[in-house]
């Protein structure tokens, strides 16, 4: 199994960089599950405070360029993959060599997109195996996670509502939507420990289908 986890950090120079509010939580709780069930999880993951489950491979990265790198190198040998991560979208088109001095009123940042990992998983790294992605989203929750899960080649993708308070971002807690190529399934609020059984029942149960 393979998951990504946190937030990953774009930096702009020596000593600042763009980064999100995921804590990661979600991810390892993931990963912490995979494994409880008797699986090989190799956890990828941007910087978080959270301590690694035991019997998870680990594998740090920082930025959405080192997570598709990493990415790349070993979902060939998953079955399945599970994208929890928040990946800037965005990333400095160029980081400072030195620190950005304070001198005019405003700056301007100019950003260029970063390779989008889980869009890369079918054609581009090949994937056959179950592919699990999430959709954070403010507005037409269910609407916006299944254009992702088509666009993407997704067999399922695992909607939060990212502007609902007490869910989502740096909680405990959570509260999702399963969407799936014929059907959505809700689930109700709770523990990101406690979903994360719910969600990785619901994966295996993905992948046997797939299997057959
Ligand atoms: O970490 P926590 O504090 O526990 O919070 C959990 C969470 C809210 C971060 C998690 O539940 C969640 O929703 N993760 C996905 C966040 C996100 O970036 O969603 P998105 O809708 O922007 O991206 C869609 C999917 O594409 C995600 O599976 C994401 O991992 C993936 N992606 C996005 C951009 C990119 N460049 N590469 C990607 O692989």
């Amino acid at each position: 199994m393979l998951v990504t986890a946190g937030p990953t950090r774009e930096p702009l120079d020596p000593v600042r960089f763009l980064t999100n509010r995921s804590s990661g939580k979600m991810g390892y709780e993931l990963a912490h599950a995979f494994s409880g069930a008797g699986h090989t999880v190799l956890l990828v993951s941007g910087p978080t405070a959270i301590d690694v489950p035991d019997g998870v491979d680990f594998l740090p990265v920082e930025t959405a360029a080192e997570m598709h790198a990493a990415v790349e190198h070993h979902i060939g040998r998953m079955d399945v993959a599970v994208f929890a991560a928040a990946v800037a979208d965005y990333t400095p088109a160029m980081v400072a060599p030195e620190k950005i001095k304070k001198t005019g009123e405003r700056i301007t940042l100019e950003l260029v997109r970063t390779p989008d990992i889980l869009g890369s998983a079918r054609e581009s790294f090949g994937f056959a195996g179950t592919l699990v992605g999430f959709a954070a989203e403010t507005e037409n929750l269910e609407a916006n996670a299944r254009d992702k899960l088509r666009r993407k080649g997704c067999d399922l993708v695992i909607a939060n509502d990212v502007s609902k308070p007490g869910i989502g971002f740096d909680s405990d807690h959570n509260q999702v939507l399963l969407v799936f190529p014929e059907h959505t399934e809700a689930l109700p609020l709770a523990t990101k420990h406690d979903l994360a059984h719910q969600l990785v029942q619901a994966i295996f149960e993905t992948h046997a289908v797939k299997r057959c």
